[in-house]
């Protein structure tokens, strides 16, 4: 029998778009951008009392149950985890970045949520046979395009659970799109979109599984200085973000307020076969 994603050849394209995503940010204008950055991160996922996370919760829903045990990959400042652990019996966060610890530390804390056990480890470290079979429900959310190798984490995700489940983010704020353009002069191509979902669907019905697919949608709220910091963090990929090339973002952000976005995400999950 033939192999039908093999034909699609995606992993290539794949590999091609996951190096630029990874790509190094290359800010120039201010040296505390990083520090900075990460805590407009975590104010965004906290935004209306965690609403992307609520909303993912909420789908999810349909299996969760309170006695799970659940295993969360690439946690972030507990943008999915802090809404998660308030309906189940408690999340094992991996998280390999220090700084997203101490965020989901904090907000845990402000929260009250008490039932998240920390592992402070790079997800593909994880020993498979420390996991098999321990959890109810493996999920990470917006976290495909941080492995390099996507069958490989599906198939270590499958390993721990009986449910898995993979929410990504949806487009792209059009300020980003039209600022690569002011600053590049070529047009929007893609560049900055999240969406991997549809990578992970071929992969899951070559493998049988029945994948359950479904939209939420949410706002997020950022302030003058959040917003020039977030173009920054996807123009910086590709373009040095000088003092010439923030004044263009700041004249264009300028005057606008408060930027409310609104967004979309793909909730996927499904059962694994026994
Ligand atoms: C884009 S953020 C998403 C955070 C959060 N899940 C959310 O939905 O907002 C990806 C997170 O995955 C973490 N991460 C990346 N590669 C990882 C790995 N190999 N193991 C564990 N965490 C990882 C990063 O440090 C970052 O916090």
């Amino acid at each position: 029998m033939t192999n039908r994603t093999n034909e699609l050849n995606w992993r290539e394209v794949w590999e091609e778009i996951q190096k630029q995503k990874m790509r190094p940010l290359k800010i120039e204008y201010d040296p505390k951008f990083r520090a900075k950055f990460a805590d407009d991160y975590s104010e965004m996922a906290k935004y209306n009392d965690y609403e992307y996370g609520r909303k993912a919760e909420e789908v999810l829903s349909e299996i969760l149950d309170n006695d799970f045990e659940v295993l969360e990959i690439g946690t972030g400042p507990g943008t999915l985890t802090i809404p998660l652990a308030k309906n189940v019996k408690k999340v094992v966060a991996v998280e390999s970045s220090e700084t997203a610890v101490k965020y989901l530390r904090k907000n845990m804390k402000e929260s009250r949520v008490e039932n998240v056990e920390i592992m402070n480890k790079n997800w593909m470290d994880v020993d498979d046979r420390e996991i098999k079979d321990r959890f109810d429900l493996a999920v990470c959310s917006h976290f495909l395009w941080q492995v390099k190798d996507l069958e490989k984490h599906l198939m270590k995700m499958e390993n721990s659970s009986n449910y898995c489940a993979v929410i990504q983010p949806a487009g792209r704020d059009s300020m980003v799109k039209e600022m690569w353009t002011k600053i590049t002069g070529e047009g929007y191509g893609g560049q900055f979109d999240p969406d991997a979902d549809y990578f992970a669907y071929p992969i899951l019905r070559e493998w049988g599984r029945l994948v359950n697919v479904r939209i939420v949608n949410y706002s997020v709220e950022r302030n003058f200085e959040q917003e020039m910091r977030y173009i920054a963090s996807f123009i910086g990929k590709y373009v040095v973000v000088d003092a010439h090339v923030k004044e263009i973002i700041e004249q264009y952000v300028s005057g606008k307020g408060l930027h409310n976005e609104k967004r979309s995400a793909v909730v996927m999950w499904w059962r694994i076969p026994v």
